[in-house]
Formats: C-alpha cells, sequence, structure tokens
C-alpha cells in the first residue's frame, strides 16, 4: 500500500535546477525533510558555505531562502546511500549533456548519469519510492529507468531482506524555470507538469505543489506527453530568438528597425511581445541541447523532415554570432591584429553566473581567431571560469570595467547586465583608443546619449550608418 504521506525527499543532483528547485519546495513545505545530494563534494561545500555570498550558483534571491531553511529541513549533502534509504520520494535532477561520442554524438543526450543515478536508486532505495524525472529527458527514457529499478528488485529479492517489499513509481515533471529568474519562476510558475502512470504518486506529488501553486496550474499527462512537451517548450521558446534574430538581419539590410518590428508584431496578442529581444544568439545549457535531442527523436522515427525543421533554428542561431563577429571585424577595417577589445559580459544572459554555451565564447573565438586580444569583464563570472572557457587564448580578465576599456579600439556588450547603463561612458570614451567603437549585441544601451560623447555605435537590427 502507497497512502501513506511524504515526509522525506532527497533530490540527486545540486545544481541550476536541483539547488533551487528544493530551496523553494523546503521553504514551502516544512514538514517535509529535503536533501539534496550530489558526487561533486566541491559543490556541496559550497552550498553549506556560512557565507551565502559564496553559494556555487548566483540566482536572485536564492540566498535568502537559504538562509532560512538550510539546516531547518533543508540539507546538502555528499552522502547519497543514506539520503536515498530515508527517501519516500527522489528527483532526479542530474545532468544531461549531448552526447560526445558514440551512437547519435552530437544529438543524442547522454544518459550515464542518469542511468548511474538509478541505479544507486535501486540499490539503496526501501519500500515504496516515486522516483521523479526533473532533468530534461528523451522521451521515453521513464522505460529505461523502470527498467534498471525493477530488474535490481528482481535480482536481489531472493538475498537481501529489505528488497522483498521494494517497489517504484516514476513520474515525470519537467523543470521549466529560467536561470536569472528561478526563484520568480519556482515561486510562480505558468503550470507545473506532471507525467505518470500512477494516479495515486502523481496526487503525492501534486499535494506538494500545491502547498504554493494554484492546483488549476498543474497539469497531469502520461509520461510520454510530459517528456516531450519539455522538449517542444524550450523549442518553441528558441525558435522565437531564431526568428527575431534572422529579421534583425534584414532589418539591418533595409533600414527597418528591429525594436520597431518586435514592437508592431507583439501587440498582436495572438504572436505575443515576450521572447522577441534579437541579440548575439541563445546560450545557455538547454536550448541547443534540447533542440539537437529533439532533431535526434524524429530522425529516430523517421521524420527527416521534421528533424530539419528544428535543426534550422540552431544553424541561424550559429549563423548569427558568425555574423556578428564578421561585421565587428569588418568595422574595425578588417583585421584584428594589434588590436585590443573589450568583452562586456561572459554569462549567457543576465542575472546569472553561469557560462555554458554563451555566446561571448564563441564570438570571443571567432574574434581571437582573427589576432584580437581580448579583455574581459563580468559582474558575476569568477576570472576562473571565464579562462577554463578560453584555454590558453589571449585574454586579460578584469575586476573592473574601466580598467577593462583601457586602451581598447572596442566594447563589445555580449550580457545585457543593467549596470552597463550605469557605467561613466565619457570617462570610458577617454580611455580608448579611437576611433572608439561599441558593439551593443543587446540592444541595451541608451545609444543616443553614447552618439553624443563621440562613439561609434552598431547596434543588432538597426541602421547602422556611422
Ligand atoms: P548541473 O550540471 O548544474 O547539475 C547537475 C548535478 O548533478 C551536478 O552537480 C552533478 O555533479 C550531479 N550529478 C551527476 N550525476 C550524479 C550522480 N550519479 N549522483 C549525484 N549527483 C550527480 O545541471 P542543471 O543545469 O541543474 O540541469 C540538470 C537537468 O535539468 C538537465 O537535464 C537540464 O536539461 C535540466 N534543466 C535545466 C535548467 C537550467 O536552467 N539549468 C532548467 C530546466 C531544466
Ligand atoms: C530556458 C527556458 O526559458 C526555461 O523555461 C527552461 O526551463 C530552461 O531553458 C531549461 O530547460 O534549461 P534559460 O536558458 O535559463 O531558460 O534562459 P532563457 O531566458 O530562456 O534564455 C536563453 C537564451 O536566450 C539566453 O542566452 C538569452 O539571452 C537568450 N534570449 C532569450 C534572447 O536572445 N532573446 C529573448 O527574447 C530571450
Amino acid at each position: 500500500m502507497v497512502n501513506n504521506k511524504i515526509k522525506n525527499i532527497c533530490c540527486i543532483g545540486a545544481g541550476y535546477v536541483g539547488g533551487p528547485s528544493m530551496a523553494v519546495l523546503a521553504k514551502h513545505c516544512p514538514n517535509i525533510k529535503v536533501n539534496v545530494v550530489d558526487i561533486n563534494e566541491e559543490r556541496i561545500r559550497l552550498w553549506n558555505c556560512s557565507d551565502l555570498k559564496k553559494l556555487p550558483i548566483y540566482e536572485p534571491n536564492l540566498d535568502e531562502i537559504i538562509g532560512k531553511c538550510r539546516g531547518v529541513n533543508l540539507f546538502f549533502s555528499n552522502n547519497i546511500k543514506e539520503c536515498i534509504e530515508q527517501a519516500d520520494m527522489i528527483f532526479l535532477s542530474v545532468n544531461t549533456p549531448t552526447k560526445t561520442k558514440g551512437i547519435g554524438a552530437g544529438y543524442a543526450s547522454d544518459l550515464k548519469w542518469i542511468e548511474a543515478s538509478s541505479r544507486q536508486i535501486a540499490e539503496f532505495a526501501r519500500n515504496h519510492t516515486i522516483v521523479v524525472e526533473k532533468s530534461t529527458l528523451p522521451v521515453k527514457t521513464a522505460e529505461t529507468i523502470k527498467s534498471i529499478l525493477n530488474s535490481s528488485t528482481l535480482i536481489k529479492k531472493n538475498i537481501d531482506l529489505h528488497n522483498i517489499n521494494k517497489t517504484f513509481s516514476i513520474l515525470s515533471n519537467p523543470e521549466f524555470l529560467a536561470e536569472g529568474s528561478a526563484i520568480k519562476d519556482l515561486e510562480n510558475p505558468d503550470r507545473v507538469l506532471i507525467g505518470g502512470e500512477d494516479e495515486e504518486s502523481i496526487k503525492k506529488l501534486s499535494k506538494i505543489y500545491e502547498n504554493w501553486v494554484e492546483s488549476e496550474k498543474i497539469i497531469e499527462t502520461n509520461l510520454w506527453s510530459s517528456e516531450l512537451s519539455k522538449l517542444v517548450a524550450n523549442a518553441f521558446l528558441a525558435q522565437r530568438i531564431s526568428s527575431i534574430n534572422s529579421i534583425s538581419a534584414l532589418c539591418e539590410a533595409t533600414g527597418a528597425n528591429i525594436k520597431e518590428v518586435k514592437k508592431s508584431i507583439g501587440t498582436d496578442r495572438r504572436i505575443g511581445n515576450k521572447f522577441l529581444e534579437a541579440g548575439p544568439g541563445f546560450g545557455g545549457s538547454c536550448f541547443k541541447k534540447d533542440i539537437l535531442n529533439l532533431v535526434y527523436l524524429s530522425r529516430f522515427y523517421g521524420l527527416n523532415e521534421v528533424a530539419n525543421y528544428w535543426e534550422q533554428i540552431i544553424l541561424i542561431n550559429s549563423w548569427q554570432q558568425k555574423r556578428i563577429s564578421e561585421l565587428i571585424i569588418k568595422k574595425l577595417y578588417g583585421t584584428l591584429s594589434e588590436k585590443k577589445l573589450a568583452i562586456f559580459g561572459f554569462s549567457f544572459k543576465a542575472n546569472t553566473n553561469d557560462t555554458r554555451e554563451s555566446p561571448s565564447i564563441s564570438i570571443s573565438n571567432h574574434l581571437l581567431d582573427e589576432g584580437a586580444r581580448l579583455n574581459i569583464y563580468d559582474p558575476q563570472v569568477s576570472g576562473k571560469q571565464i579562462s577554463e572557457n578560453l584555454v590558453d587564448k589571449e585574454i586579460d580578465i578584469f575586476m573592473n570595467p574601466l580598467e577593462a576599456a583601457k586602451d581598447v579600439d572596442a566594447i563589445i556588450i555580449m550580457t545585457e547586465w543593467k549596470e552597463f547603463n550605469k557605467l561613466d561612458w565619457d570617462q570610458i570614451f577617454s580611455l580608448m583608443r579611437k576611433p572608439a567603437w561599441i558593439f551593443d549585441t543587446r540592444l541595451c544601451l541608451e545609444t543616443d546619449n553614447l552618439r553624443n560623447i563621440g562613439f561609434n555605435i552598431w547596434s543588432v537590427g538597426s541602421n547602422n550608418e556611422n
């Protein structure tokens, strides 16, 4: 029988999803003990650090919740075995990157971390355990997890007494938070999606969310719809970005203005005004990986036209990055050798320290390949993390934007950090080599003021006569 209440939750994976999502769950469910576990000892040490400024991820308002719940009903630990043993419900929040070798390399998800954690659950879980997929997974992964969990109980039944009553139920509960607004998204989600076959388990998870989410927002589906919906949601979001970026190039060519086009189409309620910011192409750990996954899945089922359609979104995204790099080189007289440029912003978007798939990395690499030397500044990304992304390259990292601007020919705004508008641009102008260029790939600067100071400005999607 499985009708007892959930009292103990374990989350495997203390990353960008596991940490914030469990912090918000613990905040709203004081009667549930939440253990977040990880194999990465350094990550767990930082989650337990008394200085809340040193948490392993930067996310607005996360430190406040950790400060309140940690050590009360929220715990971070490397003791995976014990936390699995105690849990009634286990969230799988491990990484699922694109495979780099073997069948499906470059497209399919590498599920080795999902498999490893499923094996750990199979070994250590007791009684009935609800296993919840929170990671983003290819459709039908629940079948793989089920097979790992069930085969282990069969083998061990005769030799290990505590396995006799070991049973599992699998749910899919994908996460839709965006980095930089994770706490806001978790506190007030547009929807919570729960896919599964076992009504009782679905109800148990639903009850947990109902502590802070209106029940009308909780959508129940079958397992496969839930797994697929997560991939499709990311694909649709990324599709809008590639669409607007493709139009930004057309604006530059024709004299139309992307901000005006965005407003004109975004006021149509059927289109809506969200996710229409032109920029240097989407980054982040998920859009590319999830679309590649969708492409792989489509090809696997013989749907080549469907696969080609979605793959185009990634191709346009890379093209936008290349296009911007090339026009920077062109504006700077066709060569970057002996030139120093400043990159302002290294994270893949504002309000996060995450640099995975950041357009800053690819654009920096294009410029470095052309012989530039780069001064890099980001308000949240550590120098170590920047260096790890640009190993053995001609870069200098700065903690102060004014110092980073000294003697450079151009500043390239790569991330829309709010503070960039508040910089002392008069002083920056005086520090730079002339003509002094600003390339605003995010449309985040007030360019009229900057033109008056004397800067040459290029903004994505605008008529850029200088
Ligand atoms: P992450 O890399 O930040 O965190 C994953 C963590 O899992 C790592 O700390 C890793 O050490 C740990 N781990 C891996 N195998 C383990 C094991 N066997 N036992 C214990 N710990 C293990 O990844 P993330 O950004 O949190 O993403 C996790 C999943 O959530 C991915 O599938 C991703 O697609 C999905 N997702 C991410 C976001 C996001 O904004 N980052 C949003 C929604 C969904
Ligand atoms: C995205 C989705 O928004 C989340 O719903 C999803 O849960 C998550 O992926 C995931 O599965 O990992 P995230 O990547 O954190 O979240 O951030 P977004 O706000 O979606 O931004 C992604 C990239 O697109 C960033 O580089 C951002 O700068 C860029 N972007 C976003 C644009 O260029 N224009 C826009 O209008 C919006």
